[in-house]
């Protein structure tokens, strides 16, 4: 058995590195030639821990293998994963138009029967448009088979997520795709859950808004701890201990980011909104986590009073720790809101300053990106830490102060013990903490 993996992003160059490792003879494609002569010379153009170690080894394996031509890569292929991009539109949507050329391009290379499985995080019926667009386009009598089998990966982890998943769901609704599709899984027998092709579109949006929910709700207490002395590092420990809730995705913070929860959210928002649905649980999940910058933002003009020309480090630019992924990230808002009140930035990432540059161009004196967080904080009036990055959450704390003109920190992500970093003479604020 031949697999296709169509689209060379996150999702699809993670998919693509992991089937080959579990065995399969598996060729990626991409409508981006360069993208593909990068990785093809074992080259990965995002940074994801492992990944590049893996793809070289595959590759040498001769079982990975990566083609320009996606019409050569689909009439290769028995299988094919689609892993293309479906962002979001204006009105919350997700712009499925990457997934209609997709099928087209599948129906016209129809040669013989195929499996199409949906790997991108599409809105729940999407495999009845697949369906019909590949019967409509298509040239032959070939038969083919939709599935879908969301993607559950974590960026920072997603080659450990591929390779140790804790559930994978195959959505089908013939037996040669159910049989298919539980062979290329047979190592993770024991955590294969199948189930109808809705149901499974539609674990995966659900799953999604579920965590995103979780964290708006952690951030809304958070809010209250502010007001009233509690300590919201406290109460995610003491609502974790109940089996029932479990203690991960509780940190409160600046409020979550990246390629899937903000866009993820909305989707299934609208999708129920056009079904009649009410979705106000959604939206204000969506809403609680606007609101984060705008609640940073109070902190900082706590601090600061005014912004104009003062120096303030900004310490993770990333949407979390171990990845150059910037997509949503809230310190993009953050930035913008703090140039927009005439604030001078010095930034810092381990990962994604090439990124931010592209967002945010380096301008001396208002935007100077730094090479280490020490020369972020120099002559700085407030330090802003956004990021959890294990490097930043180690700082070397009095060397931080020695280099800023007054030692204030605003902790995004609740990084610090607040005694400690009090007794070394900063003023320290965090989220939902005293
Ligand atoms: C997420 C899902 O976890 C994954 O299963 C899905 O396939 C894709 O979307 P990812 O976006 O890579 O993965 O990151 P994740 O670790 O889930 O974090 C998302 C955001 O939530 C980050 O901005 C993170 O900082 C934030 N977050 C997470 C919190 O603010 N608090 C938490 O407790 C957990």
């Amino acid at each position: 058995m031949k697999i296709g993996v169509i689209g060379t992003g996150y999702v699809g160059l993670v998919t693509a590195v992991g089937l080959a490792e579990l065995g399969h003879t598996v060729i990626g494609t991409d409508k981006i030639k360069a993208k593909i002569d990068k990785i093809s010379l074992g080259i990965t153009p995002i940074y994801e821990p492992g990944l590049d170690d893996l793809l070289r080894a595959n590759l040498k394996k001769g079982t990975l293998s990566f083609d320009a031509d996606q019409h050569r890569t689909i009439r290769e292929s028995d299988v094919i994963f689609v892993c293309v991009g479906t962002p979001q539109q204006e009105d919350g949507s997700a712009d499925m138009s990457q997934i209609e050329e997709v099928s087209r391009l599948i129906a016209e290379n129809l040669n013989s029967y195929k499996v199409i499985v949906e790997k991108s995080t599409v809105p729940v019926k999407t495999s009845s448009w697949i369906k019909r667009i590949i019967t409509l386009y298509k040239k032959t009598p070939n038969d083919f088979d939709i599935a879908s089998n969301p993607e559950f990966l974590r960026e920072g982890s997603a080659v450990s997520d591929f390779l140790h998943p804790d559930r994978i769901v195959i959505g089908v609704e013939s037996q040669i795709a159910r049989d298919l599709l539980t062979k290329i899984y047979e190592e993770f027998g024991d955590r294969l859950l199948v189930t109808d092709i809705a149901t499974a579109e539609l674990i995966k949006h659900a799953s999604n808004s579920f965590l995103a929910l979780k964290i708006s709700y952690i951030n809304l207490m958070s809010n209250i701890c502010e007001k009233t002395g509690a300590d919201v590092e406290q109460v995610a420990v003491g609502m974790g201990l109940d089996p029932r809730i479990g203690k991960q995705f509780l940190k409160a913070g600046i409020g979550y980011g990246g390629s899937c929860f903000p866009k993820d959210i909305r989707a299934l928002v609208k999708i129920g909104e056009d079904l009649g649905v009410d979705m106000t649980l959604l939206k204000a999940a969506d809403r609680v986590n606007d609101d984060r910058i705008k609640l940073f933002m109070d902190k900082v003009r706590k601090a600061l009073w005014i912004f104009k020309e003062k120096k303030i480090a900004v310490l993770g630019l990333a949407f979390k720790p171990e990845t150059d992924d910037i997509r949503e990230a809230p310190s993009i808002r953050l930035i913008r809101e703090l140039l927009k009140e005439g604030a001078w930035l010095r930034l810092y990432d381990p990962k994604a300053v090439d990124n931010m540059k592209e967002l945010v161009p380096e301008q001396s004196p208002k935007v100077v990106y730094c090479n280490s967080p020490y020369q972020a904080a120099e002559e700085a009036n407030v330090l802003l830490l956004l990021t959890e990055w294990e490097e930043l959450v180690r700082l070397d704390l009095k060397k931080i102060k020695d280099a800023m003109a007054n030692p204030i920190i605003i902790d995004g992500r609740n990084c610090y013990k607040p005694d400690e970093v009090r007794a070394l003479g900063f003023e320290y604020d965090s989220i939902g903490r005293q």
